[in-house]
């Protein structure tokens, strides 16, 4: 790691270890290194290989039913195969230090929680939770269904079943979305990693945050559209950067206990 990167990672740990109220925006980067893919990234991002009206709208849904499920269930094999990577842990012992801590990811999967994170809310939904398309009515996955070429229907009023994550043109969960705003107004410092940054209104919090005045610390290892907002970008992947940042703030914190 380059003498600059050590210089901007001391500054964002000084700015955050002086926090007592953190607010974390996660997006497909962070489990990047955990094998499960983003979905812009020039070759390998989901939607530059997929058409997201298709596989993530209710019209894609209607039109073929037997490929949109066929597609979730591939993609919840692939987050159940995946493990947390460092960037998860560091962000799970981040939370562990901090006396107000919540975790905004846009993420479906659930590798936040298998790190250890516990304040957690999930802005577009979980892809190992189903739901009846028409009524609403909770379904519990079944083996059968995973290899099945269309999706099991609701016993209750027959409908599709469907993945339980947000799809184009549908409203986010709101209260999830409610305690997320609450918690970007009210935050010291508000992190953003491993997001474009360009889907809304998950990228609107960090603006709330910085009109409150909360310095936002990025990581990413492109720039991303919330990039010129960042007091502090540490450009490069958050499996490396993030455990190096908490580490940092977990000295200054230890510090600050017991001074000389
Ligand atoms: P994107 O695919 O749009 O952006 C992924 C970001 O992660 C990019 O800015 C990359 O530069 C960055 N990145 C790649 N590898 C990284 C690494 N190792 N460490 C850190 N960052 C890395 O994904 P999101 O911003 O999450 O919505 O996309 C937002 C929403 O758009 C998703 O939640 C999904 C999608 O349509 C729904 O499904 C509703």
């Amino acid at each position: 790691m380059n003498e600059k990167m050590e210089r901007l990672i001391e500054s964002a740990a000084e700015i955050i270890a002086a926090a007592r109220r953190i607010a974390v925006l996660t997006g497909a980067g962070v489990s990047a290194e955990s094998g499960v893919g983003t979905f812009r990234d020039a070759q390998t991002g989901l939607w530059s290989r997929f058409d997201p009206q298709q596989l993530a709208s209710q019209e894609g849904f209607a039109a073929d039913p037997g490929r949109v499920w066929r597609w979730y269930m591939h993609r919840l094999e692939m987050v159940e195969r995946a493990r947390p990577n460092p960037g998860h842990a560091a962000l799970a012992a981040l939370e562990a230090m901090t006396p107000t801590f919540t975790l905004i990811t846009q993420n479906v999967d659930d590798l936040h929680e298998r790190a250890g994170s516990r304040n957690v809310l999930h802005l577009h939904g979980r892809i190992e939770r189903f739901h009846c398309n028409g009524c609403g009515l909770p379904y519990t996955l079944r083996m059968e269904d995973r290899d099945a070429p269309m999706p099991p229907t609701c016993t209750f009023c027959t409908d599709y079943i469907r993945p339980s994550v947000v799809w184009f043109g549908e409203l986010l969960p709101a209260q999830e979305l409610a305690e997320a705003q609450r918690a970007a107004e009210t935050c010291d410092v508000f992190l953003v990693i491993g997001t474009s940054g360009v889907v809304y209104p998950a990228a609107h919090l960090p603006v709330m945050a910085k009109r409150r005045a909360a310095p936002i610390i990025e990581v990413n290892p492109e720039e991303s559209a919330l990039s010129e907002m960042a007091e502090i970008w540490l450009s490069g992947p958050s499996g490396a950067l993030l455990p190096r940042l908490v580490e940092a703030v977990r000295l200054r914190r230890a510090g600050q206990e017991n001074p000389r």
